[in-house]
C-alpha cells in the first residue's frame, strides 16, 4: 500500500513525500510527469506497474485556467488546458479501471469545480471542460458502481491555492469578499467524505452549496446574462 504523487516540480512532490511519509508512515513514491504531454498517461500508469502498485484510488487534481479572451490566446495554450483537465483525466481512468474492476474495489476522485454548475463565463474555457469533468464523473459512477467502482466529482469554489497566482488573476480574485473562499484542507476533508458516503457529486462548503443551489432553477438566457455580467475575470 502506499501513495503515488504525481505532478511537474520535482522538488515540490519529494518534500511532500518525505512530510507525508515521515508524519503517517506511508509509503510515497514520486512520478514527475507533464501532463500536458499525450505520452503521460500511459507512462505514469507504467511506472505504477513497475513500482509493484495497483491503482485503487485515483485522483485527477491537476488543473490550470487561462484568463485571456478566447480569440486571443494561442491554441497551444487551450489543447494543454483540454490535455490536462479532460483527455489526460478520462486516460488515466480508462487505465485505472480495468483493474480496479477485476479486483472489484476502486475510488476515482475527478476535481471538477464550482464553475460547471454555474452559467457559462464569458471566454472561459475553463467552466466548459469542468462541466466535462462533472458529466463525465457521474455517468461514470453510474457505469462503474455495480463493479465495486465509485466515482465522486468534486466541484469546489473559490480556495486557496496557487490556482489564482498560475491565472494571473490574483489581484482580481483577492477583491472578492472572504466569505466566498475556502481552506485546501477543508474542501479535501468534506470531498473525502462523500467519497466514503459514494456520492458521486461534492460541492464543498455552505457558500458554495447555496450558490450552487440558487442557480440551478435558472433558466438558460438567465443564466447566460447572469454569466456575462458575473465573471469577476472578465477582460
Ligand atoms: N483554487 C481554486 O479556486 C479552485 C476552484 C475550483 C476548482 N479548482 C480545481 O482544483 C484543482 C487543484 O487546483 P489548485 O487550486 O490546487 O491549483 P494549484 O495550486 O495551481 O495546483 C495545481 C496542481 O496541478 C499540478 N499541475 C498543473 N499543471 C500540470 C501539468 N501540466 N502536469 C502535471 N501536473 C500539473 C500542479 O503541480 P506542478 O505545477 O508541479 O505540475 C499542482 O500540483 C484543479 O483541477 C482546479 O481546476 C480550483
Amino acid at each position: 500500500m502506499g501513495l503515488v504523487l504525481v505532478a511537474r516540480r520535482e522538488d515540490r512532490l519529494l518534500a511532500l513525500a518525505k512530510d507525508l511519509t515521515a508524519d503517517y508512515g506511508v509509503r510515497c513514491d514520486v512520478i514527475t510527469a507533464d501532463l500536458t504531454d499525450p505520452a503521460a498517461p500511459q507512462a505514469i500508469m507504467a511506472r505504477v506497474t513497475e513500482l509493484g502498485l495497483d491503482v485503487d484510488i485515483l485522483i485527477n487534481n491537476a488543473g490550470l485556467s487561462g484568463s485571456g479572451a478566447f480569440a486571443d490566446t494561442p491554441f497551444v495554450e487551450l489543447a494543454n488546458e483540454i490535455q490536462v483537465m479532460m483527455t489526460a483525466v478520462t486516460e488515466l481512468a480508462h487505465l485505472a479501471v480495468p483493474g480496479m474492476k477485476e479486483r472489484g474495489f476502486g475510488r476515482i476522485v475527478n476535481v471538477s469545480s464550482l464553475a460547471a454548475l454555474m452559467p457559462p463565463a464569458a471566454s472561459l474555457l475553463y467552466t466548459a471542460i469542468k462541466s466535462y469533468v462533472l458529466n463525465l464523473s457521474q455517468a461514470l459512477d453510474m457505469e462503474l458502481k455495480p463493479h465495486g467502482v465509485h466515482v465522486t466529482a468534486l466541484c469546489p469554489g473559490f480556495t486557496h491555492s496557487e490556482f489564482h497566482d498560475v491565472m494571473g488573476t490574483r489581484d482580481a480574485s483577492n477583491k472578492l469578499p472572504a466569505f466566498l473562499w475556502q481552506e485546501a484542507d477543508a474542501v479535501v476533508r468534506e470531498g473525502w467524505n462523500a467519497v466514503d458516503k459514494g456520492a458521486p457529486v461534492c460541492v464543498p462548503g455552505v457558500v458554495n452549496k447555496v450558490t450552487a443551489a440558487a442557480v440551478k432553477p435558472v433558466p438558460l438566457w438567465v443564466g447566460y446574462r447572469l454569466g456575462k455580467s458575473l465573471n469577476p475575470f472578465k477582460n
